[in-house]
């Protein structure tokens, strides 16, 4: 399938989701608050050259609670009520879910050849026999399950125990993903044997829900990266995947982020990063693995390296 025409079946399936009403536009100054509070709760840091994207989502916001204007939705964001609620909504307009099954191919075949099959055999040589997998911004699930399938193919993988887990700041995404039910955009990568072994197709032909079997290796919670204590309750990992996440915090957000996913993996765990993220100025928390480049994979940085100072 074409780039081109990946792009015109995302826009059919999110139509909804994009489509808003007359737009008003958000002063200078009312943008910094919501961009003040949105980084406050989320590590989501906008700039303001997000100001259509941004004032469109909460006019849509304001008007489902029949408020009259940004300032009155300003006011409300910071009452007890709209923490128990309308945070998650306002999470759920706000971040961009677009993922897709096999999402860098070429990535998932060196992580399972170089890092998942060693890393099988390395815990059956200790005589351990699970491995847990983290997908920390899973979205609709795309990312948590491929590491499944990948994980049925492999016969390394047979008598060994594999606990995957999926979280993501967005309780929309996360209801989506414990459903499992995918249209072409998202499965258009799957290969054709492995799509007719593990889904079933609606009889239009158009949704396609992954078999209880898959579905059961996964676990998918709600979870903010920025949120320590949170991170702490997920246990330890082998492998934690964040991909295509990062991008969206400014530089004091993502020192967080990184500080606990290296909390949440195992010493000789790794971090496999998305192939826009540049970690480089995180040195001191995550060394980069170079032999292995096309993984973006990484592993703990040896306890007193330095940070950088660029
Ligand atoms: C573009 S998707 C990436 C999905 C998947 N990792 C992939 O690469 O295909 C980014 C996801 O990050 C989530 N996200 C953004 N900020 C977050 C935060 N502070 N904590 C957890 N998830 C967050 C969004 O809700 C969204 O689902």
């Amino acid at each position: 399938m074409s780039l081109l025409e990946a792009a015109r079946l995302r826009r059919e399936e999110l139509g909804q989701k994009f489509s808003a009403p007359e737009k008003k536009s958000l002063s200078t100054d009312t943008f910094n608050k919501f961009s003040e509070f949105i980084y406050s709760i989320s590590g989501i840091r906008f700039q303001i050259a997000k100001n259509y994207f941004l004032s469109s989502k909460l006019q849509k916001r304001y008007e489902d609670l029949g408020l009259k204007g940004f300032e009155e939705y300003l006011q409300y964001l910071h009452t007890p009520t709209a923490k128990q609620n309308e945070y998650h909504k306002l999470m759920d307009e706000i971040t961009i879910n677009e993922t897709f099954f096999f999402r860098n191919e070429p990535q998932l075949a060196i992580f399972e050849k170089e890092f998942l099959i060693p890393l099988i055999r390395k815990r059956k040589a200790e005589g351990k026999n699970k491995i847990r997998l983290w997908s920390c911004a899973s979205s609709t699930g795309d990312e948590a399950y491929t590491m499944a399938l990948q994980i049925l193919r492999l016969p390394e993988a047979r008598g060994m125990q594999f606990e995957i887990i999926g979280t993501d700041i967005c309780r929309d995404a996360i209801q989506k993903a414990q459903k499992a039910e995918y249209r072409k955009y998202g499965i258009r990568n799957i290969p054709v044997d492995m799509l007719a072994q593990n889904f079933t197709v609606s009889n239009d032909g158009h949704v396609h829900t992954l078999k209880q079997d898959v579905r059961s290796m996964v676990k998918f919670q709600e979870c903010n990266l920025m949120d320590s204590d949170r991170i702490r309750m997920l246990g330890r990992f082998d492998f934690a995947f964040c991909r295509n996440v990062l991008i969206y915090f400014d530089d004091a957000s993502k020192e967080q982020v990184l500080r606990n996913i290296y909390n949440a993996i195992l010493e000789d765990g790794f971090l496999i990063a998305g192939h826009s993220e540049n970690l480089y100025s995180h040195r001191h928390i995550f060394k980069s693995l170079k032999e292995h480049s096309q993984a973006h994979a990484y592993c703990k940085a040896p306890p007193g390296t330095e940070k950088s100072r660029f």
